[in-house]
């Protein structure tokens, strides 16, 4: 089973990620980098608030992981001088759950709830009043009996995160005032991100090696921090601490992370699909089954980035591979879908199994499946890969 290169190895780790992040998240729009549209929207909608003195309105915001949706959360607080609470969707329970957390918000708090597509279904009928009238409805007591009672509210704001719009409850959704997507970033954002954040972390590192990493952070901060702080490792045990572009290259050689950024977990989502389906069209399911993720996996961190640079395409019929995508693995170019391709590309896969070689751009992984189109029944043989720890995003 293939880990992402980047990836926390013990709890303390974890905890080295977190406070990274927070030490780098940025406080307010004059250090937020990016995201324009979005900027100039919540801008507007911050100012328009301030000058009636009421809270902004809800904010729904969306995207892939890492690229900033609670810090966006955070930057409102920050600039409508609020506080924020944070919490997540499943760390709520039950309806009473959220009624304290609701009740023991003050006018103009920030509630973020993070990943709020997986609220509970009772949850969020809660969250509909609380939304749009400010008012808390609780059932007291059960059967006949029961009667319901109304409370008011503070005038609070609601901002909700999610990596999937698709799997909010339409009434739900329909409720924030403001919706925004969060976009990858430009390759110069990336790298203007890179140099703040080598800055703050006083780490020395040229301008052309940060152009270089920002090639390889697919297109997200977290990620960009990430590969700064392991090739900051990597210069300090090897070199004089100073980040070039050889040190660079040589730190992510090791991480097997190639020219477009990807990690050996990313390459054999695109392989299997070559391997077994010719390049595809294949379901997400049965691409789930081979290389043993999660669906869902697969959907938000492998998938995005990977059609967002054009090598993988969605289809009526399931998930294609893109030329762009053959000739990136086989470092050279080739045609989907003609007979001659896949015969290539799978000569290449099974040349990498018994010779061990690669090309430079291919991946690192050892293709050892047989080459039938039966989905193994169970080829991961292990636990499914689900744990957003031990990914790179
Ligand atoms: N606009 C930005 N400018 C500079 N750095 C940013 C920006 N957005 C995000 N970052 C950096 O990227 C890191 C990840 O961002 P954040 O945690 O907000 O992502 P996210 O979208 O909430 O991810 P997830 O979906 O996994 O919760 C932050 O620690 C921050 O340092
Ligand atoms: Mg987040």
């Amino acid at each position: 089973m293939i880990e992402r290169m980047v990836q926390s190895d013990s709890p303390d780790d974890d905890i080295q990620e977190q406070e990274l992040e927070i030490t780098l998240r940025p406080r307010d729009f004059a250090n937020y980098i990016g995201q324009e549209r979005l900027v100039r929207n919540l801008k507007l909608a911050i100012a328009a608030a301030k000058k009636r003195g009421e809270p902004v309105d809800h904010v729904l915001l969306y995207g892939p992981p890492g690229l900033g949706k609670t810090t966006t959360a955070s930057v409102i607080a920050h600039e409508m001088g609020a506080n924020i609470r944070i919490t997540s969707g499943p760390a709520i329970e039950r309806a009473g759950d959220l009624a304290s957390l609701l009740t023991n918000l003050k006018d103009g708090d920030i509630l973020f709830i993070d990943e709020i597509h997986r609220l509970h279904r009772s949850v969020e009928e809660v969250l509909y009043s609380a939304m749009e009238d400010f008012k808390l409805d609780i059932m007291l007591g059960k059967g006949p009996s029961a009667r319901s009672l109304r409370l008011d509210l503070p005038k609070f704001t609601l901002i909700g995160a999610t990596t999937r719009t698709g799997a909010l409850a339409a009434p739900l959704r329909d409720r924030f005032g403001l919706q925004h997507r969060l976009e990858f970033y430009t390759r110069a954002e990336i790298a203007q991100i890179i140099m703040r954040a080598a800055s703050i972390l006083k780490v020395k590192i040229s301008q052309e090696a940060a152009e270089y990493l920002a090639e390889r952070a697919r297109l997200t901060p977290r990620i960009a921090n990430r590969l700064l702080k392991r090739v900051r490792d990597y210069a300090d045990v090897n070199g004089d601490g100073i980040i070039d572009q050889n040190i660079t290259n040589q730190a992510l050689a090791l991480l097997e992370i190639d020219a477009l950024g990807l990690d050996p977990a990313d390459r054999r989502v695109l392989e299997v699909v070559i391997e077994h389906y010719d390049g595809g069209p294949v379901g997400l399911d049965t691409i789930a089954a081979l290389t043993g993720d999660e669906r869902t996996t697969i959907e938000d961190f492998y998938e995005p980035y990977m059609m967002q640079i054009g090598l993988l395409e969605r289809t009526p019929r399931g998930r294609k591979v893109t030329s762009r995508a053959y000739s990136h693995l086989l470092g050279s170019r080739a045609t989907p879908n003609s007979h001659d391709k896949s015969t290539r590309a799978k000569n290449v896969l099974s040349e990498k199994n018994t010779s061990g070689e690669e090309k430079p751009s291919a991946s690192a992984t050892k293709v050892t499946r047989p080459k039938d189109k039966e989905v193994p029944r169970n080829p991961s043989s292990g636990k499914k890969r689900d744990d957003k720890q031990k990914r790179l995003i």
